[in-house]
């Protein structure tokens, strides 16, 4: 959506907050020895107290309140109560939600208590790329330019990006226009960034894969060479200078 006055602003803030601090609440919660289905019924219950309503629900019938991906499994994993989180998991939580009409989206991948298997420095690398890439969106700016960045930052630390997840527009839906911003320079992309609309930016950092498949449930995606992924999900407004990051208070780079 683009923003054309105070209350597409106030509504739209309300909804990212909410979401944020149901996703910051979420990765407080999460701990060993509790489910999947667990921690996504703890984010059903914040959401619903805001008066959210589960975004993937309501828009694809996504099996779910929010998607909760474990070690193997990129994104979009289905809560279960037979997925038991264990000390040293990398975990990824993404909430998004509806809210009087506005839609909002952010994502945060995690380890679980201390890195026992060593994916701290992946979090810490997706983490870092996400702020470098939202601080060099403004309007004008070419979306290809920002996945250039996206994926120079991530080789110099030894990853890889994913190619096909990619971050989207957002406000008034769950995915709008521009539908696609994606980890690399896409040359056939020629979309600049614009002043006032509101995106949803998000890192797809990888130690070995560059696609993502998914699995015979329909809705969970892994890599097409293995190994592990990284998210990071802030919901912007893009403006003349920096950006205002909607779901800062999610405690993704506190
Ligand atoms: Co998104
Ligand atoms: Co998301």
């Amino acid at each position: 959506m683009s923003i054309t006055n105070e209350f597409e602003l106030a509504g739209i803030k309300k909804a990212s907050e909410a979401v944020a601090c149901t996703l910051k609440e979420m990765t407080a919660f999460a701990r060993p020895g509790i489910s999947t289905k667990e921690l996504d019924e703890f984010g059903a219950k914040i959401l619903a107290d805001f008066g959210e309503k589960s975004a993937p629900f309501l828009t694809y019938g996504f099996p779910g309140h929010t998607c909760i991906s474990v070690n193997k499994e990129f994104c979009h994993g289905i809560p279960s109560q037979k997925r038991i989180l264990k000390e040293g998991d990398l975990v990824n939580i993404d909430v998004s939600a509806e809210l009087d009409g506005f839609w909002s989206d952010n994502g945060n991948s995690f380890v679980l208590g201390p890195d026992i298997h060593g994916h701290q420095d992946l979090v810490n690398a997706s983490k870092e790329i996400l702020q470098k890439a939202i601080l060099a969106i403004k309007g004008g700016i070419r979306i290809s330019d920002v996945g250039h960045l996206i994926e120079m930052e991530a080789k110099k630390r030894g990853y890889k990006v994913i190619k096909n997840l990619t971050g989207h527009g957002v406000g008034r839906s769950l995915h709008e226009e521009p539908g696609e911003i994606a980890n690399y320079r896409d040359k056939y992309n020629r979309t600049r960034f614009k002043k006032n609309s509101v995106v949803a930016i998000e890192t797809f950092i990888s130690t070995d894969s560059t696609y993502a498949d998914t699995l015979s449930d329909g809705w969970t995606m892994v890599g097409n060479r293995g190994g592990f992924m990284a998210q990071h999900e802030h919901t912007i407004v893009v403006t003349e200078n920096e950006p205002l990051i909607l779901t800062e208070i999610n405690g993704v780079w506190d």
